[in-house]
């Protein structure tokens, strides 16, 4: 990754559907005023995938579009999901494809409860909230392995299997040990699985985890819980986790919960990383259709996820400045992360943002 004003950023960005576009608007409002401050440059190519495109042309995705995708340095998304599109077309056709043919194996999450931000749980403050959850993205029972037979008889069957490779499983640790460490926190890794039942992918996490970690990253503390107990614990003491490292549809779920302790959908921000490639960045909480062109919807997980982004590009200051930022006026401006209940419009929660920039 190269650092510094003389490289110049190749950014793709698919605003998506409903309203992906209007928050990836206020996204690249903050971006191009912290890159003016910090001095960096970039140049952005927009992409017209998802539910529109597809209705029009009858194509969920181009052909090239991951070798398009590879020829930038990142890639920012606003939402994928359209009401008039079957349920699961967009999501495989381009969310998952996307992560799979990218090979984005890391689904990264944080889970932060910012100042003034409303919290579900009772008497939780910021510095009880604050971990990252390390989702494994590029196996388990997303590779859509299995099958169906005698469907809409009595005796239909269906089988879908999840895939877990040991090479997959180690490069996913390596990640979350390595971020533990530079998180340099409570310097705990917990496992999250479902050993007790889960007894040969559940197995095979167990022990990678247990070779590497003493091996590998002795500073750091094992730790391990079932992911039922981790949805537990998420509301009982959120306070005590630092980097949770877990396959993928476990990590799909617990991260939901997370986005809603963390003041909701609003707010939770992700990027899925390809540490060696092209990684793609987004608010994780959909297209938002009944919000679609009102300029009610909550920019700030888009503008969180792209300070994850500028942070993996490099740009150190510039991911911490929008942070910062984010922190001041959900602090001391909003009423809300709610959409329509924000106190201020999609845009100016944007402007908002600019002005707090340090
Ligand atoms: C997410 C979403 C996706 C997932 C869906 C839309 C395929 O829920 O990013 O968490 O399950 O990964
Ligand atoms: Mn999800």
């Amino acid at each position: 990754m190269q650092e510094g004003a003389s490289h110049m950023y190749k950014i793709a960005v698919i605003g998506g559907d409903g309203t992906g576009p209007e928050v990836v608007a206020e996204a690249l409002k903050v971006m191009s005023a912290v890159a003016k401050m910090k001095g960096f440059e970039y140049k952005t190519t927009e992409f017209d995938f998802g539910g529109e495109r597809y209705m029009r042309t009858g194509e969920v995705l181009p052909e090239n579009a991951s070798a398009e995708l590879r020829k930038f340095d990142t890639v920012l998304l606003g939402a994928i999901g359209h009401p008039d599109v079957k349920p699961g077309i967009l999501e495989k056709g381009i969310l998952l494809r996307l992560r799979f043919e990218l090979d984005q194996y890391i689904n990264l999450r944080p889970v932060k409860l910012y100042p003034g931000v409303d919290c579900p749980l009772k008497n939780k403050k910021p510095e009880d909230i604050d971990f990252v959850v390390v989702r494994e993205n590029s196996e388990d029972f997303y590779v859509g392995t299995g099958g169906t037979m005698k469907v809409g008889t009595p005796d239909e069957i269906a089988i879908q299997t999840g895939i877990t490779t040991r090479k997959g499983v180690e490069r996913c640790l390596r990640y979350a040990f390595e971020l533990c460490r530079k998180r340099d926190r409570k310097k705990m890794l917990t496992l999250v699985h479902k050993t007790n039942v889960l007894t040969y992918a559940g197995d095979l996490w167990w022990r990678a985890f247990n070779e590497i970690g003493p091996k590998e990253y002795p500073d750091i503390k094992l730790d391990y819980a079932h992911v039922d107990a981790t949805t537990m614990w998420f509301v009982k003491n959120p306070e005590y986790f630092d980097v949770l490292v877990t396959s993928n549809l476990f990590g799909d779920i617990i991260t939901d919960l997370g986005a809603m302790i963390q003041g909701g959908m609003g707010i939770a921000a992700g990027g899925n990383i390809n540490p060696e490639g092209v990684s793609m960045f987004e608010p994780i909480g959909g297209s938002a259709p009944k919000y679609t062109g009102k300029k009610v919807i909550n920019p700030l997980a888009a503008i969180c996820a792209m300070g994850m982004m500028l942070d993996q590009l490099g740009e150190h200051e510039a991911a911490v400045s929008v942070e910062e930022a984010v922190k001041t006026i959900t602090g001391t401006k909003l009423k809300s992360l709610a959409a329509g209940k924000m106190g201020y419009s999609t845009t100016e929660v944007g402007d908002l943002v600019v002005e707090a920039l340090k």
